[in-house]
């Protein structure tokens, strides 16, 4: 599969917009912009569209695609059936980085879409240039990340370039994404909103909304043995996330513990890691960046607010990999707010690897 990638440069985002719409309405694939990360668009009702968005990524086909919308009106079309909780987060975070899991209605986009599902995953993004190409193309448009799969989302358009040039039809540049992280992915089950992927809607603003009607579980809570979750076997599941995502080309390790202790054990860590041979990136909060010996440090922002490094960490992955790092250190950041999705993304990189200071 080989093909020319045509570039749209911010300055000419109107004609842009007007183009990818049209080689969207024509089965083609194009990336854009959206609040969270970069998507790969495809209109979700052509099986042979999203088909491209699969060989283009090299995505397992049992992965299913968020469908991108214009409103909630748009989505509601979409779905079975939407209970008033459903349509309640809909009216408190549309548009923005929320997916809600709703049964699919027949018909409504390819097979494709839902890998075989009878569930889709819907979401209408906030951002400007995304909106536009919505209702120019005047599709449901499914999207993934526009990274190759197995690499860090694209926060950037140079990132799907690096990723996807001569396999998709073009990507609309938008400047970088403002979340840096992807939408938070939730499905309502018996009165209860399970977070399936932590995102840029964090779960105290869930609660906030849902209030005394439902409960919101993470998936992080319902593993962690507290007692009073239902086995293993009724939590849905994503099918995204049992795939090894988010991956840079090095090995990483989180370090975790006591905020005093964490400089002296990532610095150690680092040590050990040249002694073996590796060539050592670290990521750490700006405080600590300063302090340290590595053949790269780079900082995610201030400690306090990890909606900063939420923003940098996909960047700062793909920089470690033109780095040619093999071994990456990373600090860990307080988990409030959007904290967790930061924790749960950077696990994800680090395959799980947790070292206590
Ligand atoms: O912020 C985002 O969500 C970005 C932008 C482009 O919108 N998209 C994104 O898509 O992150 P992707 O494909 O990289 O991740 C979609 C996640 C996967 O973990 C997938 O398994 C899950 O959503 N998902 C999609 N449809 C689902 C369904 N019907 N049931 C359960 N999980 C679903
Ligand atoms: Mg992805």
């Amino acid at each position: 599969m080989k093909q020319r990638t045509t570039y749209w440069p911010p300055e000419q985002a109107e004609a842009g917009v007007r183009e990818a719409a049209s080689v969207l309405a024509n089965g083609g694939i194009v990336a854009f912009p959206t609040e969270t990360v970069y998507g790969l668009g495809a209109d979700a009702r052509s099986a042979y569209a999203v088909e491209g968005i699969f060989a283009a990524k090299g995505r397992p086909s049992d992965n299913p695609l968020i469908v991108h919308l214009a409103d909630a009106e748009s989505a509601i079309k979409l779905a079975e059936r939407v209970s008033t909780l459903e349509r309640k987060l809909m009216d408190a975070f549309w548009p923005g980085p929320l997916t809600l899991v709703l049964p699919v209605r027949e018909g409504a986009v390819s097979p494709r879409v839902t890998a075989g599902l009878d569930t889709v995953g819907l979401r209408v993004p906030e951002h400007e240039l995304a909106r536009e190409l919505i209702a120019a193309s005047g599709c449901p448009i499914a999207a993934p990340s526009a990274n190759r799969s197995g690499r860090p989302s694209p926060t950037a358009a140079r990132h799907v370039l690096e990723d996807l040039d001569g396999r998709i039809d073009g990507v609309l540049d938008g400047g970088e994404t403002g979340v840096g992280l992807e939408s938070t992915v939730v499905r309502v089950l018996g009165g209860v909103v399970h977070i399936l992927r932590p995102g840029g809607i964090t779960a105290e603003r869930l609660r906030e909304v849902v209030g005394e009607e439902a409960e919101v579980r993470s998936e992080a809570e319902a593993s962690s043995g507290g007692g009073q979750e239902p086995p293993a076997e009724e939590a849905p599941r994503s099918p995204g996330v049992k795939y090894a995502h988010y991956a840079p080309r090095g090995v990483m390790v989180l370090v975790s513990g006591d905020p005093e202790k964490l400089p002296a054990a990532v610095q150690a860590a680092a040590d050990e890691a040249r002694a073996r041979g590796d060539r050592v990136g670290i990521l750490a909060c700006g405080e600590n960046a300063g302090s340290y010996r590595a053949a790269a440090v780079i900082p995610l922002g201030p400690r306090a607010e990890p909606e900063r490094a939420a923003h940098a960490l996909y960047a700062a992955l793909r920089e470690c990999d033109d780095r040619d790092i093999s071994y990456i250190v990373a600090e860990e950041f307080p988990e409030a707010g959007i904290g967790a999705a930061l924790r749960n993304r950077m696990l994800k990189a680090a395959g799980g690897r947790v070292l206590r200071a």
